[in-house]
């Protein structure tokens, strides 16, 4: 019996237990030193000035967008290949959403699409997101966006201390936003949250809007809500960012031993890496032209998989009422959604268990070639 090959895995030790036990029994669990010794220690290798947490990565985006000013009716540039949460905030904001094709290569935002959506629009926003680890194009992205006088609002929720020119995703834009989901590659033990900048009156709106609008002298000066971050979550959080380097140097072997094994094998597309980018493979992707035949191939060898995304950020039933030919024509988005796979990947995952992915891969496309597409009967032939 082979073992199966999860499609990812979560870690906790014994100082991660001990950290939570010493902050239950401190009962200090909202607004504490937790908190403020989180946000200080992931701004410092973040590389910024200040960093507030909150409660998931889709708050950090909501209130990073609220910050740099989006309001009702503004228009907001999202990526049309994404997870949803990199869009829904921008709506709920009641801001306008124009979606920006996916670069086939890097999966980011691909910036020519983005300069011809921004053309002629009064633009509020940019939200650049950097899909499965990898920093997108931010110098050409940053240039659209100076250039329409809009704010740049980065997802980063996948990219945790990824370098773009040697500078971490997040700290590019005007605001970084990162979430701890559990699945990320650090988490804070369950729904979480960062949000990142060098700009201190952004920081300041920030850390009021996650706490019902009040400025350090009490009084509510404007609309927030509770969006903060407890602080059991920031303890393991901290215990988890003393992990992440290694973590993502973990996963970034994974990844060199998928490249080794399946770059030769003709149908299999693997990641490109851009020259001035550290990936560090959130995901690990793979485009393929038969995407749901291998997906169920390596699942009956109990090998998990999974997709991201099968569907188009604007073909959503959700978004249907924003959506119009000008706004999200997305060809490259719509051709992509039926070839990629993630693979599985983790910091821990070990060269046997991508051998044994790629040997299903490879097994698999060895097998396909004994059975040829049938040839189209010819115009008015018949057999
Ligand atoms: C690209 C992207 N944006 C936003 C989010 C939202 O983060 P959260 O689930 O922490 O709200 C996630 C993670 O789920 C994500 O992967």
């Amino acid at each position: 019996m082979t073992e199966p090959v999860p499609f990812t895995d979560v870690y906790v030790d014994d100082d991660i237990v001990e950290r939570v036990g010493d902050v239950l029994e401190g009962k200090r669990w909202v607004k504490g030193p937790e908190t403020e010794a989180f946000e200080d220690e992931f701004a410092a290798e973040c590389g910024v000035d200040h960093a507030v947490g909150v409660n998931s990565g889709t708050a950090a985006l909501l209130l990073a967008m609220k910050a740099v000013g989006v309001g009702e009716g503004d228009t907001v540039l999202v990526p049309a290949h994404t997870f949803f949460a990199t869009v829904s905030p921008a709506l709920e904001l009641g801001a306008e959403p124009v979606f920006v094709d996916a670069d086939p290569d890097t999966y980011g935002m691909d910036p020519d699409d983005l300069a011809r959506k921004a053309e002629g629009r009064d633009v509020t926003a940019v939200v650049p997101v950097h899909l499965y680890g990898q920093p997108t194009a931010m110098g050409e992205i940053r240039a659209v966006a100076d250039e329409h006088d809009a704010a740049v609002v980065e997802d980063a929720c996948q990219a945790h201390f990824a370098t773009y020119d040697g500078d971490a995703a997040g700290s590019l834009g005007d605001v970084g936003c990162f979430s701890f989901y559990p699945s990320k590659n650090m988490t804070v033990g369950g729904d979480g949250g960062m949000l990142v900048t060098d700009d201190d009156d952004l920081a300041a709106a920030a850390r009021e809007l996650r706490n019902h609008g009040r400025n350090p002298e009490g009084e509510h000066v404007r609309l927030g809500l509770n969006w903060r971050l407890d602080e059991i979550k920031a303890a393991v959080g901290r215990e988890q960012l003393g992990h992440i380097h290694e973590w993502n140097a973990g996963r970034r072997e994974a990844a060199g031993w998928y490249e080794a094994r399946l770059a030769d094998v003709d149908e299999v597309e693997t990641p490109v890496v851009r020259d001035d980018a550290e990936h560090v493979y959130h995901l690990y992707v793979v485009q393929v032209p038969d995407r749901d035949a291998l997906r169920e191939k390596l699942e009956s060898k109990d090998i998990g998989t999974g997709i991201h995304y099968a569907t188009p950020a604007h073909r959503h039933e959700a978004v249907a009422p924003y959506v119009d030919e000008a706004n999200a024509d997305a060809p490259e988005a719509e051709r992509l959604v039926d070839r990629i796979l993630s693979l599985p990947m983790h910091p821990r995952i070990t060269e046997a268990e991508v051998e044994r992915v790629c040997d299903v891969v490879e097994a698999h496309y060895a097998d396909a070639e004994g059975t040829e597409p049938t040839e189209p009967v010819p115009d008015g032939g018949e057999r």
